[in-house]
C-alpha cells in the first residue's frame, strides 16, 4: 500500500516535470526578438498564455509597447480582426491587489473572491473585459473587446498603425461642447442600459477618434448595484464636467444630471 502511494507521488512529480519541460520547449521555440523583450517583463505562466493565444491564431502578431504603466502594459498586435490592444496585467502588483479589492467586494457578480493574488489579477482582467462587453452591447462607444485570458485581454487597436489615438488630455478640441455632452450620454446610457459605472472617468480614459470620445479603462467599473456605485457616478460626472468647464464649456448642474442618470430621465 505504502509502496503504491510513493509510487503514485513519483509519477505525479514526474508528469509535473514533464509539462514543465514541454512549457519550456514551446517558449524556446518561439524565441523571437519581441519574446525576448516579452520574456523580461512577465512571468512564465503570462508568456505560456501568449505563445497558446499565437498557436492558435487568436493573436496573429505581437508588436511593441504601446504603454506601459504600473498595472499593466498595453502592447499593439495584429489579429484576424486586423489591428489589435494586448492589455496584460501585471501578476506582481502588491498595491494593485488591494487597490482591486475594493471594487471587486461588494459587486454581486464576483461574490467568490479568491484570496490568491494571480487569481484576483485574472479576475480583474475578466471584470475588464465583461465590463466592456456590456458597454459595447449598450452602444457605447469603446474598443471592440476580442478575448480575455488570464491576465492578457484582446480588444480593438484605436489608432492608427500601432499609434494610440490621442487621450483627451492630449488632444485641442474643435467643438468641445459636442464632446462633452457624448461623453455624458455615455455615462447615461452606461448605468442605464449596461447597468454599470465606470467609475475612472478623467481626460485620461477617454480617446479621441474620428471626432468622437471612445472610453477606456474598464476594470474598475462597477455595476449599479454596487455600494459604491453612486459616489463613483457623482464623481465621475464631476471629474469631467470640471475639465470641460475648465476648457470655457457652460456646463451642466453635476447633481442635476446625476440625478437625471439615477432616474433614467
Ligand atoms: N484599445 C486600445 N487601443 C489603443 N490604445 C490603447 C487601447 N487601450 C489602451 N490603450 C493605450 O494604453 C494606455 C493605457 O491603457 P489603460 O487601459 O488606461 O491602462 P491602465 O489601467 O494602465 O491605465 C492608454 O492610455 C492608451 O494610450
Ligand atoms: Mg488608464
Amino acid at each position: 500500500m505504502e509502496k503504491e502511494e510513493k509510487e503514485g507521488k513519483l509519477i505525479e512529480k514526474l508528469e509535473l516535470r514533464e509539462k514543465r519541460y514541454i512549457a519550456e520547449q514551446l517558449i524556446k521555440e518561439k524565441r523571437s526578438e519581441e519574446m525576448e523583450a516579452l520574456e523580461e517583463v512577465f512571468d512564465k505562466p503570462t508568456l505560456m498564455i501568449i505563445y497558446r493565444m499565437l498557436n492558435r491564431g487568436i493573436l496573429k502578431k505581437l508588436f511593441g509597447v504601446v504603454k506601459a504603466g504600473k498595472e499593466s502594459r498595453v502592447y499593439w498586435g495584429k489579429s484576424k480582426e486586423g489591428d489589435v490592444a494586448v492589455k496584460i496585467y501585471l501578476t506582481t502588483s502588491k498595491e494593485f491587489r488591494k487597490g482591486m479589492l475594493t471594487y471587486i467586494e461588494g459587486d454581486p457578480r464576483f461574490k467568490k473572491v479568491s484570496k490568491e493574488t494571480r487569481a484576483l489579477i485574472y479576475l480583474w482582467a475578466k471584470k475588464e473585459f465583461k465590463n466592456l462587453q456590456l458597454a459595447y452591447a449598450a452602444k457605447i462607444n469603446v474598443p471592440k473587446p476580442i478575448t480575455v485570458e488570464g491576465n492578457v485581454l484582446i480588444m480593438k487597436f484605436i489608432g492608427k498603425a500601432g499609434e494610440p489615438a490621442p487621450i483627451l488630455k492630449e488632444t485641442s478640441l474643435e467643438k468641445p461642447t459636442k464632446i462633452y455632452n457624448e461623453i455624458l450620454n455615455y455615462i447615461h446610457l452606461l448605468y442605464n442600459k449596461a447597468k454599470l459605472v465606470h467609475g475612472d472617468i478623467s481626460e485620461y480614459n477617454i480617446m479621441i477618434w474620428k471626432n468622437k470620445p471612445v472610453l477606456f479603462d474598464f476594470a474598475q467599473a462597477v455595476s449599479i448595484s454596487h455600494p459604491m456605485a453612486y459616489d463613483l457616478l457623482y464623481r465621475d460626472v464631476k471629474n469631467i464636467t470640471l475639465y470641460f468647464q475648465k476648457l470655457g464649456v457652460k456646463t451642466k448642474n453635476v447633481d442635476e444630471f446625476v440625478k437625471k442618470v439615477v432616474e433614467n430621465i
